[in-house]
Parts: structure tokens; C-alpha cells; sequence
């Protein structure tokens, strides 16, 4: 992908996540510059020197430190700071720590980047992209979450994978939630031009079979988190994407957290439907058909968040 000229691109947050995140950008060339900003100046500027040691690879630009100075300037800012899941541990049990983290950064960040998009990737990232809306202000299509593309990634590299084909010729989405209660949108998979349950003449995918993959993709973080203490590789490459929709303009259909304001009867809540992600950030799609069952799942998905946020007292 051509870097697009003058993109400037800032990760807050140098742990696995960001450092990731910024490192799929450079090779993915997401940004002309990618900065990287943390509050630990040791470990920033290492992970900013280790990426710098490799700019001679990338068309990119490495900037970094403990200033906020490196973020001026950002056209695009990614939030990854804060506590991580531990083992069995889920994403809404991290509101509270989280929200506190974001509440004395984003005033700051926006002070040095008042016409950036804010891309939360922090969990719980629904609640923490309510939040983050709330306090900067901003319109919600400047004030996005990472949401369900990294599950919707998840969803789409199993059904290739039974499938037997390229992962690119699936086009299925997980909505919802970026948690517990996300779930597939069935209603509309396909692979190619073919509904998922009539592949291979309906041989291929039983309602069943698909359950167990909703299953396994619901519960991929935890799986990956038992065996290495964390996520860290997918979501950086999820995150890059989402950043390049942006700084291109692309207008690219997908599953991005944004605060819903009336759509599927949800209002004042985050979670991701299939949104339209260009420069000015994200706006969910009109039209897209939702069975009755699946309307209900988003709005128990409302619910949880909901719930979540009154569990913070926001
Ligand atoms: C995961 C983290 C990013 O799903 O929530 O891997």
C-alpha cells in the first residue's frame, strides 16, 4: 500500500500492543511517520530505537519518547495504554483501572492532537470509546474503538480455513460487543457470492458447525492469553488497518466501535456494526440487514455495556 504523504500516525502506549501495533504500521507502510509515546521513558525510547533500527526496511518514519510533544501533529491517535488481561480474566473486569488511565491522558492527547481520530484499542474498548467520546467532545466518528475487527479477522480465517479457500473470499462479520457477547452476523455470510450455509451445496457449514466457531472465536484471547500472557500480534495488525482506512480516506466497510446514536434502538452506547471508515473517521452503515434474532443479540450486547459502564458509575 503506497504510504499516503504527511500521515502522521501516534500509538500511545509502548507495552506489547502498541509496540506491535506500531510495527505492523511501518511494515504495512500505515503511516508516513509513526510515533510512539509512553509514560515509561526507558522502555519507549528502546522500543522506539528498535524500531528506528529497522526504518531502512519501511518508506516509514520512527518517532518517539516520553513527551508529549511527539504527539503534535497526529492525524491519527491510537490508545493501547493500560492493564492487560490476565488468564481467565475478562475485558469488562478492566473498566474501572482503565477509565481512570484514560481520563488523565485524553485531555492531554487532545490538547496536542485537537484534529486527530482517536482509535481506542484499550480494553474494555466499547466502554473505554463511550468514555472517550464523552470527555473529548469530539463527534462519534472521531472517536472510535477497535471494536470487532480483530474477532471479525478471527471469524473469517476459520471459515477459510473449513472452507478450502482464500480468506479474502470470506465476507462474514462478528458485531457486538468486543467481548463475551459479540456474534457472528450469519445472516448475511457468504463466501464469494454463496450464503455460508449453501457452500458446497449446503455440505459444508451445519448450524451446529457454525455455533462452535462463533464459540472458538469468542474465546480466541483467552486461548492465546493462557498460552503466552497475551494478544498482541493480531490486534496490532487489526489496529494498523483501521488507521490506514483513515489516513487514506478509504471509505472501507468495517466492524469499528462507535457510540450508536439511535441505530438498532441503541443510543449513548459503543459497540461495532459494519461502519464506513475513511478520514474523518466512522459512521455506521444504514441498511444493513439484521435478522430479528440477530437485532436482539446486539441489543443484549447494548445491555452488558451498558451495564458495564453503570458498574463505573458512567
Ligand atoms: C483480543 C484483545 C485485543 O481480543 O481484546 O485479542
Amino acid at each position: 500500500m503506497p504510504v499516503v504523504e504527511n500521515s502522521k500516525l501516534t500509538v500511545v502506549g509502548a507495552g506489547s500492543v502498541g509496540a506491535s501495533l506500531a510495527y505492523a504500521a511501518l511494515i504495512r507502510g500505515s503511516a508516513s511517520e509513526v510515533a510512539l509515546y509512553d509514560i515509561a521513558a526507558e522502555k519507549v525510547q528502546a522500543e522506539v530505537l528498535d524500531l528506528a533500527h529497522g526504518t531502512q526496511f519501511t518508506d516509514a518514519r520512527v518517532s518517539g519518547g516520553d513527551d508529549l510533544a511527539v504527539v503534535e501533529g497526529s492525524h491519527v491517535v491510537v490508545i493501547t495504554a493500560g492493564a492487560k488481561q490476565h488468564p481467565g480474566q475478562s475485558r469488562l473486569e478492566l473498566a474501572d483501572t482503565n477509565v481512570r488511565i484514560l481520563e488523565q491522558l485524553l485531555p492531554n492527547l487532545q490538547e496536542r492532537a485537537p484534529d486527530a481520530v482517536f482509535l481506542l484499542v484499550t480494553n474494555p474498548v466499547d466502554v473505554l470509546t463511550v468514555v472517550a467520546q464523552r470527555i473529548t467532545g469530539l463527534p462519534a466518528n472521531r472517536v472510535i474503538g477497535s471494536g470487532t475487527v480483530l474477532d471479525t479477522s478471527r471469524l473469517r480465517w476459520l471459515l477459510a480455513r473449513r472452507a478450502g479457500v482464500a480468506t479474502s473470499s470470506v465476507h462474514a462479520d462478528i458485531v457486538g460487543e468486543h467481548g463475551d457477547t459479540e456474534f457472528p452476523l450469519w445472516s448475511n455470510a457468504r463466501i464469494g457470492p454463496v450464503p455460508i450455509l449453501d457452500w458446497h451445496g449446503g455440505e459444508s457449514f451445519s448450524l451446529a458447525e457454525l455455533d462452535e466457531i462463533a464459540h472458538e472465536v469468542r474465546n480466541a484471547a483467552y486461548t492465546v492469553i493462557r498460552g503466552k500472557g497475551a494478544t498482541n500480534s493480531a490486534i496490532g495488525l487489526a489496529g494498523a488497518r483501521i488507521v490506514e482506512a483513515v489516513l487514506d480516506d478509504e471509505q472501507a466497510v468495517l466492524p469499528v466501535s462507535t457510540v450508536l446514536s439511535g441505530q438498532h434502538g441503541i443510543d449513548g452506547i459503543a459497540l461495532s456494526v459494519p461502519c464506513l471508515v475513511g478520514g474523518d473517521g466512522a459512521f455506521p452503515l444504514e441498511g444493513v440487514p439484521f435478522s430479528a434474532d440477530e437485532e436482539g443479540l446486539l441489543r443484549a450486547s447494548a445491555d452488558a455495556l451498558r451495564a458495564s459502564l453503570g458498574s463505573i458509575g458512567r
